[in-house]
């Protein structure tokens, strides 16, 4: 029975592992989908739009965290050029997990 147990438990380890890195795939995705045409969404290179930050530096700016709120709500930065968007929770999750993978220290 105990090894039972553990075996499930290794499972339930691995199997979250691999949500996890999952996550960060997706929300590369949904942002090189979404957003990919004024920001600078991987490790390198600019953006297309030089007003717009690259997502490795937002972490300069702001703790990632602070972001999730915006995203599930409705991201706006009040300004015109960038248009509103909205995820939904598990999306968001990707997009977090994504960000925070690239930051620059
Ligand atoms: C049409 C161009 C465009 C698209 C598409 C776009 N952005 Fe932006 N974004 C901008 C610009 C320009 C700025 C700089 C705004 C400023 O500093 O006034 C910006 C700023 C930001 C900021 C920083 C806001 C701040 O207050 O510092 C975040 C975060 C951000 N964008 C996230 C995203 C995400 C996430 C997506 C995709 C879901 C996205 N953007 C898509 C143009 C865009």
């Amino acid at each position: 029975m105990r090894f039972v147990f553990a075996a499930l438990f290794c499972f339930a380890a691995a199997g979250y592992a691999v949500a996890a890195d999952g996550d960060v795939k997706r929300g590369e995705t949904l942002l090189t989908r979404h957003c990919a045409t004024c920001h600078a969404v991987g490790r390198v290179g600019a953006g297309l739009n030089p007003q717009a930050p690259p997502f490795r530096s937002l972490g300069t700016r702001y703790p990632i965290d602070a972001l999730e709120e915006a995203l599930g709500e409705g991201l706006m930065t009040g300004h015109p050029d960038m248009p509103e968007f909205q995820f939904s929770a598990p999306d968001v999750g990707a997009i977090i997990a994504y960000l925070k993978s690239i930051q620059q220290r």
